[in-house]
Order: structure tokens, then C-alpha cells, then sequence
């Protein structure tokens, strides 16, 4: 390992997901996702926003494609809209939307840019929804069948696949506490659903080995958690946080069992779970995707079940606009606690980055310094957790452009490019070209 660079072939890219950017969601046959349907709750979405149109990328991909190789990407990390290719979830494929994904994975490959597969990054096809979600256990067979349908059409132009985005977020947010799709608020669904997701993740890996080709990986969202004080009562609520948060998803897929923390957590609601489906769920993967933004300080709070546990604001930290605290060796943190808990499996940091209150675009440029400050403190992070032995193969920066940030719409702005969303314009903030730079030092311009 150079003690400046990165290792040449580190993947160097930046991800989107498909609600997110792609608009158009119920074109050239697609059904409608769950995602779809909550837009239109009134109140469920800021600003009663919706992904109707987001960055239209559904039909701006080509110029898309080629404003990713001007800014220098290496890989694409996109995902996969599953109504669009089945748009009742199962049964009879829609030929128009795999072709798009198939024309976007040809563009990117014909411009040197690695397709990085997301199958599901949380729009899951409304009549799937509509039979329970993931808290129905035959979502996971619905998922297997979907994945390998996929790596049939796609095999040849992809190497890179992840399963799930995020299925933490999936159940926390989904399953626990109402803010996304399916809207519950329900103790008893929550470890069901997260249960089944990972049943669906390993199920799907089974699919990939017996009929995919290249590498295939979960991606999960880690927040190192740090206790308030040194009363055993705060290490007790740190502890827990971290098994929800950190451990619910990595301790069945590499060691096979759930934290005992969840059991405490969940109480009368925490199922008994057969033992075959945890031998299913540690079926081998070939690498982690992990998504980093921040940490969390905890304290005991006896009066917030089911953790005990509340966040401890860090008034005299610095924030991004999601109120998340700037923390960047939280990204070392997690890449060696990984390696240390689980092993040495490859690692790729799937998403990093930051919502800032950007200026408007002015004589066709962005500044946006807070944005390079902090990619450059993660990219230094990620550096030193390289030379202390993280197995990191590479980045990708959330995000490529601004876009639907879920049940806050457009009001966050995460990307490296710009976007106006009347007109669809899209220019490159400051921090794309300190990216290229990177990019094409092989990381070098962080020191700088
Ligand atoms: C992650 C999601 C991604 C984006 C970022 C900000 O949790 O995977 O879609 O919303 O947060």
C-alpha cells in the first residue's frame, strides 16, 4: 500500500438508486411500486413531493451516461426498479423495462464505466405490498425469482451485484416507526420483516451461484454508536443501539445467530426463528457494501421503549443539513470493526456523503466547499483505515446527482451535480471536479 494513494484498481464512483432518479414510474408498462402509492399520501412526503419526474433519468440516461464520464467515474452504483421489469412483483416480465436497464448498463460499459447492480434499494411492486411486504415469509421466494430473472438478462454486462440497500433502514423506517412504506408501526412485523429480508438476500445469493456470473454482496448502513458517559446504564443503551443498528444484519449473515440484544429489545414480539433459515441466511458472500454518513452518542432513557436508549445532540459538532454530525473517523471506525468482528471480506463504501444548503448555480458553476471538506476527511479516513488493513476496493459518493430524498423530497440536496428541477438542468458542483481530480490521482488530491 502506497502511504498517499489508493490501490490501482480501486473502484472510484458515485450511486443513485432508481426511485430517486428516475421518474417516469409508470411508463413503457411498469407497475406501480409501494414507493408510488405513499407519494401520495397527503403529509407522508415533504412538500407532498414525488418521484413522478425526479431527474428524469428514465429518459436523460444517455446524457446521464456521458456526464458520468466527463466527471471521470470509474463505476456506476444504480439499482434496479423490480415493477418496472415484473410489474405485479411476479409473474410475466416487461421486456421495454428490462431493455432500459439493459441499454444502461451497454452505455456505461461502452464508456469505461463499471455497472454496480443494486436490485433493490427499497421500491418494492405495490402488489407485493399490498400481500404484506416483507413481513410476508413468501417475499423472499418473490425476491429469488426476480433475481435470478435478472441475472439471466443482465449477466453478461455486469460483474458487481448487491442484494438489498440498506435493510435496516427497510424495517426501521417501513416496518417500525411509519415514516416510509408500508407506513407500520408494529413491533411484532418489524423483526418479521427484517427476518425475511435476509432470507430473501441469501435466497437470491443461492440464485446468483447457481446461474450468475461475477461477485454478489448485501449493502448495509453502519453508525458507529459511542456511549454518553461511562455509567454502565449509557454502555448498556450504546450496546443495544449497536446490535439494532449495526449487528441485526451482519451477526446471522457471518456468524449465524441474531445479538441477544434484539430478543431484549423485541420482547414478547421476538419470534423463534427455525433453525434452517439461519444455516440459509450465512450462505457466503464475496463482499460488504457499506453505507457510512455519521455516528450516534447515546444515552439510557427509560422512558423510550423498545431501545431504553435516546441520541445525545453534539451541539458544538459540525452538521450537515439532515442534522447529521460530521464525524469522518466513524468511517474508519466501521470499516476495521468489520474486519475485525467478521473477517477479511472485501469491502466497498457503497454511499458517503453530505446534504448541504448549496448556492444556485452562478456563471455555470456550484461552490459547494463544505461538500469537498467533507469527502476529502471521509477519503482521508478511508485511506488510514487501508493502511491498517481495511480490505477496501473502493467508493462511491451518494450522491451522483441531487435528487428525491424520500420523505423529504427534493428539500435535501446530496449531489455532485446539481439539479434544477424545472428545467432539468444539470451542472457539476465544485466538489465533481475535485472528485475528477481524485479520480485521477488515485486519490492523491486529498492531501492537497
Ligand atoms: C441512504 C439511502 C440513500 C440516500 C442516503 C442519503 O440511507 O440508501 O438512498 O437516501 O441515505
Amino acid at each position: 500500500m502506497d502511504n498517499t494513494r489508493f490501490p490501482a484498481d480501486f473502484l472510484w464512483g458515485a450511486a443513485t438508486s432508481a426511485y430517486q432518479i428516475e421518474g417516469s414510474p409508470l411508463a413503457d408498462g411498469a407497475g406501480p411500486s409501494n414507493w408510488h402509492r405513499f407519494c401520495r399520501l397527503p403529509g407522508a412526503i415533504h412538500n407532498d413531493d414525488t418521484g413522478d419526474m425526479a431527474c428524469d433519468h428514465y429518459r436523460r440516461w444517455a446524457d446521464d451516461v456521458r456526464l458520468m464520464k466527463e466527471l471521470g467515474l470509474k463505476a456506476y452504483r444504480f439499482s434496479m426498479a423490480w415493477s418496472r421489469v415484473l410489474p405485479n412483483g411476479r409473474g410475466k416480465p416487461n421486456e421495454k423495462g428490462l431493455d432500459f436497464y439493459r441499454n444502461l448498463a451497454d452505455a456505461l460499459i461502452a464508456n469505461g464505466i463499471e455497472p454496480f447492480v443494486t436490485l433493490h434499494h427499497w421500491d418494492l411492486p405495490m402488489a407485493l405490498d399490498d400481500l404484506g411486504g416483507w413481513a410476508n415469509r413468501d417475499s423472499a421466494h418473490w425476491f429469488a425469482d426476480y433475481a435470478h430473472l435478472i441475472f439471466r438478462a443482465l449477466e453478461d454486462r455486469v460483474r458487481y451485484w448487491t442484494t438489498l440497500n440498506e435493510p435496516w433502514v427497510i424495517v426501521d423506517a417501513g416496518y417500525l416507526h411509519g415514516v416510509h412504506p408500508p407506513g407500520l408501526k408494529s413491533l411484532e412485523k418489524t423483526p418479521l420483516a427484517a427476518h425475511n429480508l435476509l432470507r430473501a438476500h441469501a435466497k437470491a445469493v443461492q440464485a446468483f451461484r447457481a446461474d450468475g456470473k461475477g461477485r454478489i454482496g448485501l449493502v448495509v448502513n453502519l453508525e458507529p454508536k459511542y456511549a454518553a458517559s461511562n455509567d454502565p446504564e449509557d454502555a448498556a443503551a450504546m450496546a443495544r443501539a449497536h446490535a439494532y443498528m449495526n449487528r441485526q444484519f451482519l451477526d446471522p449473515v457471518f456468524l449465524g445467530a441474531y445479538p441477544d440484544e434484539l430478543a431484549e429489545i423485541f420482547g414478547r414480539d421476538w419470534p423463534r426463528f427455525p433453525e434452517d433459515d439461519l444455516r440459509l441466511i450465512r450462505e457466503p458472500i464475496d463482499f460488504l457494501g457499506i453505507n457510512y454518513y455519521t455516528r450516534s452518542v447515546v444515552r439510557s432513557d427509560p422512558s423510550s421503549p423498545p431501545f431504553y436508549a435516546s441520541p445525545v445532540p453534539q451541539a458544538n459538532a459540525e452538521h450537515t443539513a439532515m442534522n447529521w454530525e460530521v464525524f469522518p473517523d466513524g468511517l474508519k471506525s466501521c470499516l476495521l470493526w468489520v474486519k475485525r468482528r467478521y473477517g477479511d471480506i472485501p469491502l466497498y463504501v457503497t454511499e458517503n456523503g453530505a446534504a448541504l444548503t448549496d448556492p444556485l448555480p452562478k456563471e455555470g458553476r456550484v461552490e459547494d466547499p463544505r461538500r469537498i471538506d467533507y469527502l476529502r476527511a471521509h477519503l482521508r479516513a478511508a485511506h488510514e483505515a487501508l493502511l491498517q488493513g481495511a480490505n477496501l476496493k473502493g467508493y462511491f459518493a451518494w450522491s451522483l446527482l441531487d435528487n428525491f430524498e424520500w420523505a423529504l423530497g427534493f428539500s435535501k440536496r446530496f449531489g455532485l451535480v446539481h439539479v434544477d428541477y424545472a428545467t432539468q438542468k444539470r451542472t457539476p458542483k465544485a466538489s465533481a471536479s475535485f472528485y475528477r481530480e481524485v479520480i485521477e490521482s488515485q486519490g492523491e488530491r486529498i492531501w492537497d
